[in-house]
């Protein structure tokens, strides 16, 4: 989000050695304020991601009127408002990069008595929006977004939420979870039927907040009209997060790494799933349950990966990791192919395009399909790639030096920040010859 520009230049070589944490869940980390906010009493937050995506749902809710303490090391205080308890902004809310943010909330605002405008960053106001809002129209609520269904958004409060039941047509938990916020304040029950299961975070800390959801095979239901009571949250670390060091270990020869207190939702484990598929050497252990999330250590040995055809069951619950996978198929022995995955051209970039783009370069045969991507393992050169400004595809290059045979430079790398400050440093300790360039 600044003026600045970063470039990550990565040595080639070496292999991650060590013990690690990282950073909180970004998508907890989100859901912990927004349901934080509405409830009654003040809830706690301990381990909050503290990037910049996160930090600008933090920053609606201030605006909202909602007092919020830090975050300091990953604490968070949050004195509820309670659920009729926000207040109109006196300015229009900047999401800047997060799409998790526009989407959960223009759900909520939808069903408050004020007006809201929602906007972001150059990347953010391209991001599809009409999977929302078509839906939450149907329950009543209004808006105005520019001529190609993208933010700004003009959020049009004092409506009359009903609710509805919903067949997903795309699996895409922040759908789910925009209907869901609604569902609050909707009259009757809000029911949402998923083509696939996607990360059910929202269910989960509903119930620690002590709200009633129904889950009953694919199909979720809510009743509107009730209260949020404050609670505890321990964020677990983010898999999402620590998929870029389970690949580098993965593709390094050498690599024995443990990450300790990640999250381990089913709907967040298709990583783990398609790199064992590939031969990977992966362990989970130590596993408890904190405040209604699985957590437990992962531990990694290098071990020689070879091609597949990746499962399309495993689409949704590995969304945010294809980036990093697509690093590991580079490495591997064979062709490794993915379809069904055609919502991964609608992220923070076109991530089918720009890691083809980036791995052609890097001299790696990758073909971009429409919903997918065919990638023939071999030998990772020298070159300088483009993250598009897209986090992921920044940190999953950063880890591509772990086996190639020259440097890469990998440019726009700024919004690594967003959901993973420290990254670079954490990345450096454990192995990766990293350099960060500020241009
Ligand atoms: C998220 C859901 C996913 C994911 C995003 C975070 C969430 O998006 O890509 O990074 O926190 O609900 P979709 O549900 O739209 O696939």
């Amino acid at each position: 989000m600044s003026g600045s520009t970063i470039k990550f230049r990565v040595t080639a070589g070496g292999n991650l050695k060590g013990q690690i944490r990282v950073t909180g869940d970004k998508s907890i980390s989100h859901r912990s304020i927004m349901l934080g906010s509405l409830a009654d009493g003040v809830t706690t937050i301990e381990g909050f991601l503290e990037g910049e995506d996160n930090l600008a749902t933090l920053n609606a809710f201030r605006m909202l009127g909602v007092e919020i303490n830090g975050p300091v090391k990953g604490r968070v205080e949050i004195h509820g408002v309670g659920i009729d308890g926000l207040q109109a902004p006196a300015d229009v809310i900047d999401l800047g990069n997060s799409g998790t943010s526009m989407r959960l909330l223009t759900g909520l605002f939808a069903a408050q008595q004020f007006n809201t405008t929602l906007t972001g960053d150059k990347s953010l106001v391209t991001r599809p929006m009409r999977r929302v809002t078509d839906p939450l129209t149907k329950m009543g609520a209004s808006f105005t977004t520019s001529e190609s269904d993208t933010p700004p958004i003009e959020i049009h409060g004092s409506q009359r939420m009903c609710g509805i039941d919903y067949d997903m047509p795309v699996a895409s938990a922040q759908v789910k979870s925009s209907l869901l916020l609604a569902g609050l304040y909707a009259n009757g029950q809000t029911c949402i039927t998923e083509p696939a299961p996607t990360r059910d975070h929202t269910e989960r800390m509903l119930k620690g907040f002590g709200y009633s959801v129904q889950v009953a095979g694919n199909k979720i239901c809510l009743l509107g009209g009730g209260r949020l009571t404050a609670t505890n949250i321990d964020v677990p670390g983010d898999i999402s997060s620590a998929t870029f060091f389970i690949v580098g270990a993965c593709i390094a020869e050498g690599s024995e790494l443990t990450i300790k207190h990640v999250g381990i939702n089913p709907t967040r484990m298709g990583v783990i799933n398609i790199l064992r598929l590939m031969g990977a050497d992966i362990t989970v252990d130590n596993e408890i349950d904190v405040g209604g999330e699985p957590v437990a250590d992962i531990h990694i040995k290098y071990a020689k990966l070879h091609g597949i055809d990746i499962p399309e069951s495993q689409v949704p619950l590995a969304i945010d990791e294809f980036p990093a996978i697509f690093i590991a198929a580079a490495c591997a022995e064979g062709t490794t192919v993915l379809t069904g995955a055609k919502e991964l051209r609608v992220k923070e970039s076109d991530r089918i395009q720009a890691m083809a783009d980036g791995l052609t370069i890097l001299g790696i045969n990758a073909e971009a399909t429409e919903d997918g991507i065919i990638i023939g393992g071999g030998h990772i050169g020298r070159g300088t790639v483009n993250s598009h400004g897209d986090h992921r595809i920044a940190m999953s290059f950063a880890m591509a030096g772990l086996c190639a045979d020259n440097e890469i430079e990998i440019l726009d790398c700024e919004n690594v920040n967003t959901s993973f400050p420290g990254f670079a440093d954490l990345a450096k300790q454990v192995g990766l010859k990293l350099t960060v360039q500020n241009i």
